[in-house]
């Protein structure tokens, strides 16, 4: 299959690309390189240098390369930039997304993988989520994510688009290849094994959280495990043609058939479906760096909410897909051993560099 990979310089989309080369296809990543790196694109895969808002080079792109289905990674994701600066998050996140849709429209391109979020729950009343909790973002980030998710819904309905929408939990870890590396990092297992490195402090925000040690209690997938659920995602956007889309019909997602008849959105949570605590991550850590990790206990983040866990029910009927590396000490001794092959980060990129998540 030919597939564009929109973000596929960053975090998520790089260790997708990995394994969507892997598995035969060909690939071509979209990517601005404004958060991205140059460094993370699979030398097996076409990089173009471009941003998603510039509609009619996106639609050139589709048809030149003759793109089959669409995985777009690419967003703007820090919660608190996204406070600041909603106005950066809409431009990116919801016209630069319409603006992909469109060209998908134009050009025939009708399967959509995306990379939606937990934050699209806000601060769910009870976990396991299951993806029937109704969306209640609290940041303009999740509110961006799920308007995108909502045009997906109706692109589907109208123009026969079939889309699905993967609700990321928290995504740790690291492929030999590819790793963390967001500037500022803002992320917990990053913080915590730049702490042990000594190379930053570490504070665990809040500690009377209403959870078994008063630290926020959150869902750790490996990045690994997110891309192989991407590769099943993309086929599934290839079974669901020809009649009312049975897919959403299966799972009551709220698709519903329009016009075009063949189309729908298919929402899916992609997390381990466990818990742990912000001191269990770090006496984990603990344990893969082989020594104490200094932190200091501080006051709440504002925006976090107490826990977050994936029902990973759907993914697993649906996607036939279970996380294969589920344990905090695989996901943090990936990230470490990333870290320790590369002491620099990407190469050609300086420390200093400012800029937010790939
Ligand atoms: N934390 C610390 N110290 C740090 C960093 C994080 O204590 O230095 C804590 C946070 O307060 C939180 C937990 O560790 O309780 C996890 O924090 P992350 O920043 O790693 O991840 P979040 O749960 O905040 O964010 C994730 C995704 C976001 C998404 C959000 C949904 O990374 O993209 O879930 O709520 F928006």
């Amino acid at each position: 299959m030919r597939v564009l990979v929109t973000g596929g310089a960053g975090y998520v989309g790089s260790v997708s690309v990995e394994r969507l080369v892997q598995a035969g296809h060909h690939v071509v990543v979209l990517d601005s390189l404004v958060t991205g790196h140059r460094g993370a694109v699979s030398p097996s895969a076409r990089l173009v240098h471009g941003t998603l808002r510039d509609r009619a080079a996106v639609e050139r792109l589709l048809q030149d390369e003759g793109i089959e289905a669409v995985l777009h990674c690419a967003a703007r994701s820090l919660v608190g930039q996204s406070v600041a600066e909603p106005a950066l998050y809409y431009a990116e996140n919801v016209a630069g997304g319409i603006g992909l849709l469109d060209a998908m429209v134009a050009t025939g391109v009708r399967r959509l993988v995306f990379s939606s979020t937990a934050a699209a729950y806000g601060v769910p009343e009870s976990v396991p989520i299951t993806e029937d909790v109704p969306p209640a973002p609290i940041n303009p980030y999740g509110e961006t994510k799920r308007a995108f998710e909502g045009a997906m819904r109706c692109y589907g309905e109208a123009y026969g688009l079939h889309g699905v929408a993967l609700r990321y939990f928290n995504v740790a870890g690291a492929s030999e290849k590819n790793g963390e590396q967001h500037r500022p990092e803002t992320h917990l297992v990053p913080n915590v094994l730049l702490a042990a490195l000594g190379r930053a402090s570490l504070t665990v925000f809040g500690t009377d959280y209403p959870t078994p040690d008063g630290t926020c209690v959150r869902d750790y997938i490996h990045v690994e495990d997110l891309a192989d659920a991407h590769l099943s995602a993309l086929e599934l956007t290839g079974h669901c043609g020809g009649g009312p889309d049975k897919t959403s019909d299966l799972l009551g997602t709220g698709a519903a058939t329009g016009s075009a008849g063949a189309g729908g959105l298919t929402v899916c949570n992609l997390g381990s479906g466990s818990g742990f605590t912000v001191l269990e991550v770090v006496r984990a850590a603990e344990v893969v760096v082989g020594h104490a990790i200094p932190h200091a206990l501080g006051p709440r983040r504002a925006g976090d909410p107490p826990a977050l866990v994936a029902s990973n029910a759907r993914a697993r009927e649906l996607l036939r897909w279970t996380p294969r590396r589920g344990s905090l000490e695989e996901m943090i001794g990936s990230a470490w051993a990333w870290l320790r092959a590369h002491p620099g980060g990407y190469p050609g990129e300086q420390e200093a560099s400012p800029s937010g998540p790939g």
